[in-house]
């Protein structure tokens, strides 16, 4: 099982868009996925159209809890891809709930989470505290989305020191130039981002592009890979980064995208049957 944190200190990087994203390309892919929402702005729960949970994350952390199995069968929540499932936050979670920094690490290994699931993303709120601690604890591997500018790098040598300081072993880090306006424009960041952690970088055709879908399926709750997959540039780095992220799915891109293409018509035959049937019913009642 791949645990994953997605983490930055900084705000607005595009954490809970990659997390959300990776999770749902895996998703579809068929694997079982678990995303736990670890920002008490709650925003990839809400991304993935799921309510706030009267039992959250935040039990869990505060040591409420005696039965993990049980805590889960009334923390998880199904999202509108199927195969992938969300423990939510909630905006009274902070810093001092965090009775122990191995208190999510226990959950998943010690639950069905470890046998049932085959990977779990955990999406984080900027900042640099016991809350990132808990998750970078819990992780196999942590991605590091940046922008290529200025402040964001300055950001980001910061964020290496938490994590050298936390000795996480540098393999397991994956740094992501995300929301790239231009990768020309932008080359000698990239550049120094290369000669500054060589070893994190992937390939430089690996970055997610900035891209106006990205925002237009967030404002309607649609999910980019069945929606606009043709359309999005992003859609295809996602799906570059799934191949490349996790060589254990043993998949090329030509046959990740065509896995893809099918879900999204089956998707388009759905909507259309539904369609369908509407209206049909509207018609009868006339
Ligand atoms: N590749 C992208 N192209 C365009 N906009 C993006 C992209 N990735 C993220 N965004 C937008 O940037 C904003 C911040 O992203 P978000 O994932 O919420 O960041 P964070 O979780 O780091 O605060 C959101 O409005 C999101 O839609
Ligand atoms: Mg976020």
């Amino acid at each position: 099982m791949g645990i994953l944190s997605v983490i930055n200190h900084k705000g607005g990087v595009g954490k809970t868009t990659l997390c959300v994203n990776l999770a749902q390309a895996l998703a579809i892919l068929g694997k079982k996925v678990l995303c736990i929402d670890n920002d008490s702005q709650h925003s990839m729960s809400n991304r993935l159209g799921v309510k706030v949970g009267a039992v959250n994350i935040r039990n869990l952390y505060r040591g409420e809890i005696s039965d993990y199995n049980s805590f889960l069968q009334s923390a998880v929540f199904e999202s509108a891809v199927p195969n992938l499932h969300c423990i939510t936050s909630t905006m009274a979670l902070c810093n001092g709930d965090i009775s122990s920094v191995s208190v999510l690490a226990d959950l998943i290994n010690n639950s069905f989470i470890s046998q049932y699931y085959d990977f779990v993303f955990i999406d984080n709120h900027p900042g640099l505290d016991n809350l990132q601690r808990v998750s970078i604890a819990a992780s196999t591997r942590l991605i590091v989305p940046v922008l290529l500018k200025q402040q964001s790098m300055e950001g980001l040598s910061e964020m290496m020191e938490l994590l050298t300081s936390l000795s996480v072993p540098t393999e397991k880090i994956a740094i992501i130039p995300n929301v790239v306006e231009n990768l020309k424009d932008q080359k000698l960041m990239f550049q120094a981002l290369h000669r500054l952690y060589p070893a994190n970088i992937p390939p430089a055709t690996l970055i997610v592009p900035l891209d106006r879908i990205v925002e237009t399926v967030e404002r309607e709750q649609k999910v980019i890979f069945l929606d606009r997959l043709q359309s999005s540039t992003a859609a295809v780095a996602f799906i570059k980064m799934i191949v490349y992220l996790f060589p254990e799915l043993n998949i090329t891109f030509d046959e990740a995208y065509n896995l893809f293409k099918k879900a999204r018509d089956t998707h388009r035959s759905e909507i259309s049957r539904q369609n369908l049937q509407r209206q049909r019913g509207t018609n009868e009642s006339k």
